[in-house]
């Protein structure tokens, strides 16, 4: 197969977000306890943590961190975290039906955060609780001092600016669930109150779970009627997995996305138009990844532990190639998604394994996800592809390539081919960009066997390999094989 990018200089999206490199850490199966904290782990510094996620983390290039939920903030009180360690509550966690044992806790968090070198969005609970609750962990983690709350605290505020108003709260499964206009006066309240604290907040109140709620759509526009001048983002949260074994379908996941992104802004504009608002209402798709989600729901949890193993998901090859495609989206629409979070960062459906007393790996999805933060820089730039088409059971007609690019001193292109069965020859031209441009490096993650994982025995079976690139004058080829992933860095 044969297919062309058209790239153009002047056909800018946005700057490139770091916050789109961002990820989630939820008390939550193994993610914190036996993922980034391990006292006992021949790894672990005096504060618990493990140095060898803490290196993964880092060379992963995450730039903010959701916590401490999830469905698990929904049920969450934060006071059960800080104090003396002793003196922690051991709680039930309905959301995974384990025990929480609140070891680590805001000021922990904080302290790995700073070590991890990351922001922090901090998911307030507005499922059993409500404003006095998020007032209170908002002075806790900002107020300067002199307050009761935060001289609890001690030490200097931490600098936390993003707040989830709550989380998946048009899920029936979320404790505390409620009706769009119910959770949209909640989350306009509360969002008002903390602002009249801290004018400055970013505020993100809770989208649809996933663009197949049969709320998805209404649960926007009525929240945003509501809280719409009181809010900045609103989230959105997608998983995909091959269903039936459709992996064609699979493949194009970024179809859905796209299409769920693009509904979600144009929800909130036309909430914004019938308000007259100047305002423009960012996403932040605060929750993304493959997660093979059937299997979750066959094997329910049935005992009360402390951090067991929940969807520990296993990547392959063709799951690295749909996160790749996955951020290819996310970037696209840098105009609007101004904060994107993988969930989740270690253990839990995670780019990072780690096992007890063990060793951590790179699970296959770490790769794409590592080279895009590396590589995408400048601005963002929409690219014009011209390809076959393949056919999909979901989405029907789909271009085998998908593509984007960054723009900086350099130009970063990244590219998907979907194609199961077919290598497609890519081309494009560096005419538009004045200059003498040569191939910096190249990237390919691929694999004749698309199941073929990385496991704790064999944790680099699967890692990114040189991409042969030839530049001819301004002309720019590439092969790139079936269900691949690939980076282009041209400097
Ligand atoms: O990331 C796992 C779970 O998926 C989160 O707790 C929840 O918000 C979502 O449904």
């Amino acid at each position: 197969l044969h297919a062309s990018l058209h790239l153009d200089p002047a056909r800018v999206v946005a700057p490139v977000s770091r916050r789109t490199f961002g990820s989630f850490v939820e008390h939550m199966g193994r993610c914190v306890y036996g993922g980034i904290y391990e006292p006992a782990h021949p790894s672990a510094g005096a504060d618990g943590f493990r140095q060898d996620v803490l290196a993964l983390v880092r060379e992963l290039g995450v730039s903010v961190v959701r916590y401490p939920g999830g469905n698990f903030v929904s049920g969450y009180r934060w006071e059960d975290g800080v104090g003396p360690v002793s003196e922690r509550p051991v709680r039930r966690d309905l959301a995974w039906h384990s025990l929480e044992t609140n070891e680590v806790g805001i000021d922990e968090f904080m302290r790995w955060a700073a070590l991890a070198g990351v922001e922090v969005m901090y998911a307030l609970n507005l499922g059993t609780r409500g404003v006095q609750e998020a007032l209170d962990v908002h002075e806790y983690l900002t107020f300067p001092g002199g307050t009761a709350l935060s001289d609890r605290r001690g030490g200097k505020p931490y600098g936390i600016s993003m707040f989830c108003l709550g989380n998946e709260m048009d899920g029936p499964w979320q404790t505390g669930h409620k009706t769009a206009s119910a959770y949209g006066r909640l989350a306009a309240e509360t969002a008002r109150a903390l602002r009249s604290a801290d004018p400055g907040i970013e505020l993100i109140a809770c989208g649809s779970s996933n663009s197949s709620m049969p709320t998805f759509g209404a649960w926007e526009a009525t929240v945003l009627e509501i809280a719409y001048d009181t809010v900045d983002s609103i989230s959105a949260h997608a998983y995909y997995e091959p269903v039936d074994g459709d992996l064609a379908s699979f493949l194009a996941s970024a179809v859905d996305m796209d299409h769920f992104i693009d509904s979600v802004a144009a929800t909130a504009d036309s909430v914004g138009a019938r308000r007259k608002s100047p305002k423009r209402i960012n996403i932040s798709f605060d929750e993304w990844n493959v997660w093979y989600h059937s299997r979750f729901m066959a094997e329910p949890q049935t005992e009360w532990t402390t951090a067991p193993r929940l969807i520990e998901d296993a990547y392959n090859v063709a799951d690295a190639v749909v996160v790749g495609s996955l951020l290819i989206a996310l970037l696209r629409h840098s105009d609007r998604v101004t904060a994107a979070c993988q969930a989740q960062l270690v253990n839990v459906i995670a780019p990072i394994r780690a096992e007890p007393d063990g060793p951590a790996w790179r699970q296959t999805i770490f790769h794409p996800y590592a080279l895009t933060s590396r590589l995408a820089a400048g601005t963002v730039l929409d690219v014009v592809v011209d390809a076959p088409l393949y056919e999909t059971d979901r989405y029907g007609p789909v271009p085998v390539i998908d593509a984007v690019a960054t723009l900086d001193e350099g130009l970063s292109i990244f590219a998907v081919n979907r194609s199961l069965t077919d290598s497609t020859e890519l081309t494009f031209s560096t005419a538009a960009f004045p200059g003498a441009w040569r191939a910096g490096e190249a990237w390919l993650v691929s694999d004749a066997d698309l199941t073929a994982t990385n496991t704790q025995a064999a944790p680099d079976r699967v890692v990114p390999r040189p991409l042969d690139v030839s530049l001819d004058g301004d002309a720019v080829t590439a092969v790139l094989p079936p269900v691949s992933w690939s980076a282009i860095r041209l400097t």
